[in-house]
């Protein structure tokens, strides 16, 4: 018996897994005693749940609580006792025995169940908090992968490095793209070893800035890694955990390509606006003058005329002389009104216009023309195109004419074609789109900028005002649109105006 006892402390004390220890101290006590059945119930009052042993099956939920509250009732063939400290009790043990017990036997099953009390109610609270770091974990893996999935759903690279260089975040964008990096590659690296295309002095001196100023860095670069060239913003933050020091540099890389073009379109049209404004000031001041020259130069032919007549002998040259003035005013004259039509307030814009039909009558307008006869033009023009609305087909007609006579200068001294072509843009904003494509001279990328400012001509003196295409872009700009152009020198230039359409029927 004594030995028993010791074998089931040993079984306790041992650090066996509990499991097995309650087991086997149920195979003793059953084995000690001649019981039939040996069983430990575990729960709270109201539920009792069998949880070790195969034992008694006679006892009832009712007398299972009532023996773990510590009355002392007792069933017959039962010996019971409650498991835990008289404060927190945890379960019942009990032993069926089908014949009376000596009281050393029941001093045992109730020294037993004081020895499994300590291991079951540390059992329950290593339970508990096992339970409790579950919970707290699966929180934690809940609010890391939420952070995750925002920081991958972004669409710019970001990663950030810690003080030695080194990548600890590195999120999906920056996987993607001919330069991308997996996360598994990157991270635990130095931001060195990754990004090894770039200078590392430079990139050193880039996140020192930040670590020691503490301050967020902005600038843009560029970059052909997609294949073509792209401008980037690139912002570097520093970032502080737990403490005031800077731990971390977060860097985010932003494609603002699209949003630099429309900044340097959006300048260039502001700079237009002014010229124009500037323009239409001075035109009017030169309109008082040329007006007068015109008026003087007109008497004098008079004057001329009535001296010859009563007998005055005037030489050939003074009438030749007269007619220049004339002539020159006249081109003057010309410019003025050009400009002063790319400048001032035009008037109202009616009608929808079918751009096919514009094209169509700036055709029919040069057929004549001696040096457009000489080229070949071809006509792509998609059917059912939306019309223009709130359009002006005269002026539609004034810049294709322009764009054609810029293209047939640009092939002056070949026999060369020309395509126009009509299609669906892609918005209603943009939903006509004409092309003027010649397979000219073309012009310098370091040119094409200047190109649609008032009286830049690379003609002849004589040859060019310089304000067709200053024209067009009021045009076509005042219609809600806007005009690009794409050139490859020795090649050609495509001209492209980019309109707006009504909704579609
Ligand atoms: N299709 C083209 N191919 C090559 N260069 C072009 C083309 N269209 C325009 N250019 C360039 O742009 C300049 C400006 O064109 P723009 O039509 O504004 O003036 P212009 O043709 O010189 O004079 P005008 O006022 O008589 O039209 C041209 O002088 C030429 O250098
Ligand atoms: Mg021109």
């Amino acid at each position: 018996m004594l030995e028993a006892l010791h074998g089931i402390i040993a079984e306790l004390a041992a650090g066996h897994a509990l499991e097995t220890s309650l087991a086997s101290t149920l195979d003793a006590l059953r084995i000690v005693l001649g019981a039939n059945e040996a069983g430990i119930w575990l729960g709270a009052s109201s539920a009792m749940v069998r949880a070790w042993g195969a034992g008694p099956a006679q006892i009832s939920a009712a007398e299972l609580c009532a023996i773990m509250a510590g009355e002392t009732t007792k069933p017959s063939g039962l010996v019971a006792a409650p498991i835990g400290s008289a404060d927190r009790r945890v379960g019942v043990l009990a032993v069926t025995v089908m014949r009376p017990l000596e009281p050393e036997e029941v001093l045992l099953v109730t020294a037993v169940s004081h020895l499994i009390g300590p291991a079951l109610l540390h059992a329950e609270r290593s339970r508990r908090l096992e339970v409790e770091v579950e919970v707290r974990t699966a929180e934690i893996d809940r609010e890391h992968r939420f952070t995750d999935t925002i920081i991958d759903s972004l669409p710019v690279g970001l990663y950030v490095i810690d003080r030695d260089y080194r990548i600890q975040a590195w999120n999906r964008k920056r996987e993607t793209g001919m330069e991308g990096v997996s996360r598994e590659e990157a991270l635990g690296r130095t931001i060195f070893e990754i990004l090894h295309r770039q200078p590392a002095d430079m990139l050193r001196r880039e996140f020192d800035e930040v670590f020691t100023l503490g301050r967020i860095q902005e600038y843009h670069t560029q970059s052909v890694a997609t294949g073509e060239l792209r401008t980037y913003r690139i912002t570097k933050a520093p970032m502080r955990l737990g403490g005031s020091d800077v731990t971390h540099v977060i860097t985010i890389g932003e494609d603002v390509t699209e949003w630099k073009e429309a900044q340097t379109r959006f300048a260039h049209a502001e700079k237009l606006a002014a010229i124009g404004q500037l323009a239409a000031g001075v035109m009017h001041e030169i309109n008082n003058p040329l007006a007068t020259i015109a008026a003087i130069a007109e008497s004098l032919e008079f004057k001329l005329s009535d001296a010859q007549k009563a007998g005055a002998v005037i030489s050939s040259d003074v009438h030749e002389y007269l007619h220049i003035i004339d002539n020159e005013v006249a081109r003057c004259k010309q410019i003025v009104d050009g400009l002063l039509d790319f400048s001032r307030p035009k008037q109202q814009l009616r009608e929808r216009v079918d751009l096919n039909e514009v094209v169509d009558r700036t055709l029919q307008l040069l057929e004549h023309h001696v040096r457009f006869k000489r080229l070949t033009v071809t006509c792509e023009l998609a059917p059912n195109l939306r019309k223009v609305p709130k359009a002006s087909g005269e002026q539609l007609v004034q810049v294709f004419m322009a764009l054609l006579l810029n293209a047939m200068d640009a092939m002056a001294d070949r026999r060369g074609a020309i395509t126009i072509r009509t299609r669906p843009g892609p918005s209603a904003s943009e939903g006509v789109i004409a092309e003027v494509i010649d397979r000219g001279h073309g012009i310098p990328q370091t040119e094409l900028s200047k190109i649609f400012e008032p009286f830049y001509t690379t003609k002849d003196p004589g040859k060019g005002t310089g304000l067709g295409l200053s024209i067009c872009y009021g045009i076509i700009q005042e219609h809600g649109g806007r005009i690009e152009v794409e050139s490859v020198v020795g090649q050609g230039t495509t001209f492209r105006a980019l309109l707006p359409a009504v909704e579609a029927a």
